[in-house]
């Protein structure tokens, strides 16, 4: 079966889904989007990841002609045409279509794309595999609230970590954490957990957020604060989060290992809380 996508209104075969040569996200990465976990059919915390893409395109002055109604019922529609089970759903919302011009344009109609594709939940043996990461400065714009298409930074350091051998890089802002290449950070310090708190400075992460609610859940206290590259060092566990990734372990940081480089007990209690989550849903 062919693979179905969505563009503006239409379903349409993958290979013939085209975009023009002057649709801004183009020219000026003018463009915002989600990631959105399917399990059982179903969007994991679908309205959640809504509320993310409106405060994006808010943010980005990007009108839409769609209400997030009609956005989920295409949704709903992809999932069931290609038969989708448990896959991963993107959606990018451009500004439009116009001859390049740094002003932006009015009367413009948003470019609306979706593409779906098969996604097989993580299983914990992944959490004994080990992690490594390297640091580097967080040198990305001030609006990392915004789930924008701007994502060369994140892509260039993915590639820097590969590079040297390793899975991801963690960012610095003036030595303060902030994330990963595509993922939220957390450290874990004498039972409590800590992670960025939200601010323009990192991604408004969904999975992040059910975290959060899963740890209060069984009494693990959650501090949103900032914590400095030393305070990570000296963490008991570290990991990130994202949709694709659920919980991932970080064992070793610019070749220093965290702890005594296990995936710890409160990592695994969150990737198991979490990967129930979803498997409930
Ligand atoms: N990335 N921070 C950044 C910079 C991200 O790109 C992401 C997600 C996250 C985690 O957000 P969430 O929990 O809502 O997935 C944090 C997605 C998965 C991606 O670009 O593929």
């Amino acid at each position: 079966m062919a693979k179905i996508s969505f563009l503006n209104g239409e379903f349409i075969e993958h290979s013939k889904a085209m975009v023009h040569i002057d649709d801004r996200a183009m020219q000026f990465a003018d463009s915002v989007y989600e990631v959105t976990l399917v399990h059982n059919n179903k969007l994991i915390d679908g309205e959640l990841h809504w509320q993310r893409l409106t405060n994006s395109l808010e943010k980005m002055k990007i009108r839409i002609n769609y209400t997030v109604e009609q956005l989920d019922d295409f949704a709903q529609q992809l999932i069931r045409q290609n038969d989708i089970v448990t896959g991963s759903l993107y959606i990018q919302i451009t500004r439009g279509v116009a001859p390049r011009n740094q002003l932006l344009p009015e009367n413009i109609k948003p470019t609306v794309i979706m593409t779906i594709s098969e996604f097989k939940l993580p299983v914990a043996e992944i959490l004994d595999k080990a992690v490594k990461t390297i640091s580097q400065p967080d040198i990305r714009w001030q609006m990392c609230d915004v789930k924008s298409t701007g994502l060369l930074i994140g892509s260039l350091y993915k590639q820097k970590a590969a590079d040297a051998n390793c899975d991801d890089v963690i960012m610095l802002r003036d030595n303060v954490v902030t994330e990963c290449c595509f993922s939220n950070i957390f450290i874990v310090k004498d039972q409590q957990l800590i992670t960025h708190p939200l601010d323009n400075h990192i991604l408004a992460g969904i999975t992040r957020h059910r975290i959060i609610e899963l740890a209060k859940q069984v009494d693990i206290k959650v501090i949103e604060r900032k914590f400095k590259f030393d305070e990570l060092l000296e963490a008991d566990e570290v990991f990130s989060s994202s949709t694709t990734t659920f919980v991932r372990p970080i064992h070793i940081v610019d070749n220093q290992m965290i702890k005594d480089g296990a995936t710890g007990r409160v990592t695994r209690e969150l990737f198991n809380s979490y990967l129930k989550f979803v498997q409930s849903t």
